[in-house]
């Protein structure tokens, strides 16, 4: 099989790629990335010259490319996103040009090309938020309520995905995830900044009173479960994907991070809180678990102490990431923390 990939230079995209050149070796994949901050080549230096893998440095919104990259693909895994809320919240258009507009390029290209399957990896924030006290979980019926201008975009090419199946039968799946974590995740995200300021002897930002609740999947049980819908999908189908946690607060996460680091608590710091920022999000996973006999491989602490380990070990990897760059959008995102 032939696969295209959007976005494999990424965070979610990296660990997808190794993940498939491991455990499908017959398959080829063409990795499509434009390299924006996210992007990173150094996640994927072990299979650089790997005989199933080649890159392509281009943009999903040049449609010339995205023709061009699309011809002999039989599949489509659809990573590249802005994916950041914060930098949706400063700078808006940029998430509609690739996280919509790109999208629909995509789908035409998908199209035109015939493709077997096109496979949309979106999120649970297009669901909006749970109340703190609410029981009730995202699942495939609920209904789209985005609150950020990053969840509105991917809400919109959702849409998309979707409306051309119905229009014009291209074979798509949908997957909805809650917050990824583990390897290759850039430090702008919660728990790879906690780690990675702990390690630096820095504080850790938490907005707000640190109460608001994620559902948090670990990267590889999220690559186990697209290799799942790819697999034995049905298409037109969306499935949620979600971990093994129980309404875990943000402080909670970090108080973790702190404990597994040997750290003091007094590295917390309560920051302004995120404009609109989402309560809870809390996926239920029983579809996917049901009808394709997926589920998280280990509970969240396990993962966690793998984490953390990582970035431990890994600390070239993540001092380069947190650069001039970086240190411009920290100092505008948390002032002079
Ligand atoms: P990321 O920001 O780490 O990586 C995004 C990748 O896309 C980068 O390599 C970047 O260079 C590339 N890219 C961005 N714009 C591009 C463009 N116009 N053309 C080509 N490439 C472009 O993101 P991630 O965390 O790996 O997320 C991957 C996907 O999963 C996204 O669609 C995101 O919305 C979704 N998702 C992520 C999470 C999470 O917790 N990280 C949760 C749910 C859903
Ligand atoms: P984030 O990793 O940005 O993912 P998302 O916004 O997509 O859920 O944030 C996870 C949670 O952590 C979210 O509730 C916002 C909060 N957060 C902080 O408290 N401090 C921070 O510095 C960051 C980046 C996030």
């Amino acid at each position: 099989m032939k696969i295209l990939i959007t976005g494999g230079a990424g965070f979610i995209g990296s660990n997808f790629i190794h993940y498939w050149l491991k455990n499908h070796k017959e398959d080829y994949l063409l990795n499509l990335d434009k390299l924006t901050y996210a992007g990173n080549l150094e996640n994927l230096k072990e299979i650089h010259s790997h005989a199933h893998y080649q890159f392509v440095k281009g943009d999903i919104c040049d449609s010339k490319i995205v023709h061009e990259v699309m011809k002999g693909r039989d599949v489509v895994v659809h990573f590249a996103a802005e994916s950041h809320v914060d930098r949706s919240i400063m700078t808006p258009a940029i998430f509609t040009q690739t996280n919509v507009n790109g999208t629909l390029i995509l789908l035409e290209a998908a199209l035109k090309n015939k493709v077997s399957r096109f496979h949309h990896i979106s999120t649970d924030e297009v669901f909006g938020s749970l109340g703190l006290e609410e029981k009730s979980k995202f699942s495939e019926i609920s209904p789209y309520l985005p609150r950020s201008p990053y969840a509105a975009s991917k809400a919109s090419s959702d849409h998309f995905v979707r409306a051309y199946w119905e229009t014009y039968g291209l074979p798509i799946t949908i997957s909805n995830c809650s917050n990824n974590f583990g390897p290759y995740q850039h430090p702008e995200k919660l728990i790879p900044l906690a780690i990675t300021n702990l390690l630096e002897g820095k504080k850790v930002p938490v907005y707000g009173n640190g109460r608001n609740v994620r559902d948090w999947l670990f990267v590889e049980d999220h690559c186990r479960a697209i290799d799942q819908i790819l697999t034995s999908g049905k298409t037109g189908e969306t499935y949620c994907i979600g971990g093994l946690t129980e309404d875990i607060s943000n402080l909670e996460v970090i108080k973790k991070v702190i404990k597994i680091l040997g750290k003091d608590e007094k590295l917390i710091q309560f920051v302004p809180d995120r404009p609109g920022h989402d309560l809870k999000y809390a996926i239920n996973w029983s579809k996917i678990k049901n009808e394709l006999n997926w589920k998280p491989q280990s509970d969240f602490d396990t993962w966690l102490n793998i984490t953390v380990g990582w970035y431990k070990k890994n600390i070239s990897w993540w001092k380069r990431l947190k650069n001039l760059s970086f240190e411009k959008y920290y100092r505008k995102q948390y002032n002079d923390l």
